[in-house]
């Protein structure tokens, strides 16, 4: 992009340009914001699994327990044979436990990160010779060809409250794709994180060992990377906190002076203190995600939640 000639030899892949274009436009608007899909090149994909691993960050562990526990009701609900479906799988670790007590005739992971879930993929279907194992590199929001999937009643599972990125309308319409993917008699196993304690929430996002911020700021590095875009990262902070009006925490990398940074040729002057805010985490109450549910063409069934009431877990069913 910074030499057309080169460009026109050796044009930047679709993924590149779409990450370009969105960064662009994102730069462009006021407040500046860029989708935290971003975040999750390889090296943002590992260190995200570095803050689920920290103490701070108990959203992955109270779900796995929360999930330990009901597998063997889901099990029962579900019976064997079912086809587990799983928009934006990382990597996969939580789903081992559906695949353990479920006896599934497939999985199917989707994720972004190509090159992270080919080595997901190829380690789970060693890990469970007998199941059927595959990988789609997909944007989760992009509609699926139902050609990729086998047969069989399908579970999808939304895990790690991830709905919680996206704004609550675009939120139902999220969910509106998923009924159609789970078709008629399928079902949605999603992870949703709590209203709580903002005390809690705000360590959460900023844990003491920096995975957090490292995982924010990665995305400078990327634009860097990916974007010949001229970044000073020692000149942008991360920060994060709960907006109780908004019920969400927020992510922003915060510029710590004034400054001018060049993308393709635009140039996006910064002033001390403009932030380019990263990512929404939506936090609902049980009651507001079973409204958002059925706005989203899905009927509540169960659901079930930790002792300490930090994390959810919602079981729909396809209305
Ligand atoms: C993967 C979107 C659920 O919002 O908690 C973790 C991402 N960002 N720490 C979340 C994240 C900062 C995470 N989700």
């Amino acid at each position: 992009m910074k030499n057309t000639a080169l460009e026109k030899i050796q044009p930047y892949d679709k993924a590149t340009s779409e990450f370009c274009s969105a960064v662009l436009s994102g730069l462009r608007r006021t407040p500046r914001a860029i989708p935290p899909k971003y975040f999750y090149d390889e090296t943002g994909s590992h260190l995200f699994d570095a803050i689920c691993n920290s103490p701070e960050y108990y959203p992955t562990r109270t779900e796995l327990q929360i999930l330990g526990s009901i597998a063997p009701e889901i099990a029962e609900i579900t019976g064997p044979g079912a086809v587990i479906i799983e928009p934006g799988c990382g990597s996969a670790e939580k789903v081992r436990i559906l695949l353990d007590r479920l006896s599934p005739s497939a999985y199917v992971g989707m994720d972004i990160s190509g090159k992270y879930l080919k080595g997901v993929i190829n380690k789970l279907s060693k890990a469970y010779p007998t199941l059927t194992v595959k990988g789609l590199c997909s944007d989760f929001i992009r509609p699926v060809n139902i050609l990729d999937i086998p047969l069989g009643d399908r579970l999808i599972f939304f895990p790690g409250s991830t709905i919680g990125n996206f704004e609550p309308t675009d939120a139902v319409n999220f969910l509106k794709q998923m009924a159609r993917l789970a078709r008629s008699g399928g079902r949605l196993l999603i992870g949703v994180d709590l209203k709580k304690d903002p005390a809690v929430l705000n360590a959460a996002y900023n844990d003491s060992e920096g995975f957090t911020a490292a995982f924010n700021m990665n995305l400078l590095a990327r634009m860097n990377n990916e974007l010949d875009a001229n970044f000073r990262i020692s000149q942008f902070k991360h920060s994060a906190f709960y907006n109780e009006q908004s019920g969400r925490v927020e992510m922003h990398l915060v510029s710590q002076s004034e400054q001018v940074v060049q993308i393709d040729n635009t140039h996006f002057g910064f002033s001390r203190n403009d932030t380019i805010h990263t990512e929404n985490s939506y936090k609902y109450s049980i009651k507001e995600f079973q409204t958002l549910a059925r706005l989203g063409d899905f009927e509540p069934d169960k659901v079930w939640t930790d002792p300490d009431d930090l994390f959810s877990l919602h079981l729909l069913n396809v209305a």
